[in-house]
């Protein structure tokens, strides 16, 4: 029992320098290339290029942050210009009654793009809150549940119901500062960066279970597992897959969904086209995620999200109806 106790505690301890050695090596890195840890006030961008921003008061900016995380291609991108110019000429609004052709082949686009492991059905929104938002709301109505399990690491979006303290009423916020070190030497997902060329396979022995420290939980009362591959409101951190593994199976076996988070993980941004292909299970057709919110990438800056749901979910829905 102590020594359990007391590998936590170590691999608390080892968690928390690495989050310190990590914050001071970003301030130094900034302090050094002159970027701005904190903007003084006021900065107004003028116009902007690739990773270049103008601004009235100190000049060219190089954006090292590609606006908040969504101008992937780099700033104001010819093609993607280009292509807003033309929508804006052709069609600007429609009313719900019509359709377009577009979202249909988007979705098809990006599946084959990002070599999705499964068919998904799509709907286009315009801010990453409204995606989250609305893939969870759907978890609720496609289980008739309301509550939703998440990790205390994880950001959800802007909307009062996303954003921490999550009412714990309807949402249970896992403590697992403590688990991200479990087994990460080799897991395909680590948190360190001297360990990303390591052997990728996890012999460790310890597993979630025989661990218990989510035991206590009732994974039947969930519409969903809301789970961000890949921590954004900071530092990134990517949970072990085991940890994945273990809670995203609980809460499908009792029939709730896994909904994933790539507002701020996908297009890129973490090697992959989106967070959760670095976790192997998830890559695989049965397991894939039920519900994807997508954002900020998406557009390269345009207001543009999405939610995508799985066929097979689209047409059981359909058909129960
Ligand atoms: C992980 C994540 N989810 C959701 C959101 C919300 O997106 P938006 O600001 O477009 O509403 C953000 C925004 O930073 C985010 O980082």
């Amino acid at each position: 029992m102590l020594i359990h106790a007391e590998i936590e505690l170590f691999q608390d301890l080892l968690y928390i320098e690495i989050v310190i050695k990590q914050v001071e090596i970003r301030i130094e890195e900034a302090w050094q290339m002159r970027l701005f840890v904190r903007p003084e006030w006021p900065i107004t961008a003028l116009w902007s290029r690739g990773t270049r921003v103008m601004t009235k008061e100190y000049g060219e900016l190089v954006d090292m942050e590609s606006g908040c995380w969504a101008a992937v291609l780099g700033h104001n991108h010819p093609d993607v210009v280009r292509v807003i110019h033309e929508q804006v000429d052709t069609l600007l609004h429609t009313h719900q009654f019509f359709q377009t052709e577009h979202p249909e082949k988007l979705v098809e686009e990006l599946t084959e793009a990002a070599n999705l492991p499964t068919k998904y059905s799509g709907s286009f929104l315009s801010s990453g809150s409204e995606a989250v938002s609305l893939a969870v709301m759907l978890s609720e109505l496609l289980t008739g549940r309301r509550k939703k399990l998440c990790m205390n690491i994880t950001y959800l979006g802007a909307c009062k119901d996303l954003r921490q303290p999550r009412d714990n009423m309807y949402w249970d916020d896992l403590d697992v500062t403590g688990c991200l070190g479990c087994g990460e030497l080799r897991t395909r997902v680590c948190n360190k960066r001297s360990d990303t060329n390591e052997i990728m396979k996890d012999t460790n022995e310890r597993n979630c279970a025989t661990c218990g420290r989510y035991n206590h939980l009732d994974f039947s009362q969930y519409a969903s597992f809301v789970f961000e591959p890949g921590n954004s409101g900071g530092l990134v951190l990517t949970p072990p897959e085991k940890l994945l593994k273990f809670l995203a199976g609980k809460v499908r076996a009792t029939g709730g969904l896994l909904v994933v988070n790539e507002v701020t993980t996908g297009f890129g941004r973490t090697g992959e086209w989106f967070g959760f292909q670095h976790y192997e299970f998830l890559n695989d057709e049965s397991n894939a995620p039920d519900l994807i919110a997508l954002g900020k990438g998406l557009g390269n800056g345009y207001p543009i999200s999405a939610v995508l749901a799985r066929e097979n979910l689209v047409m059981a829905e359909m058909t129960s109806m």
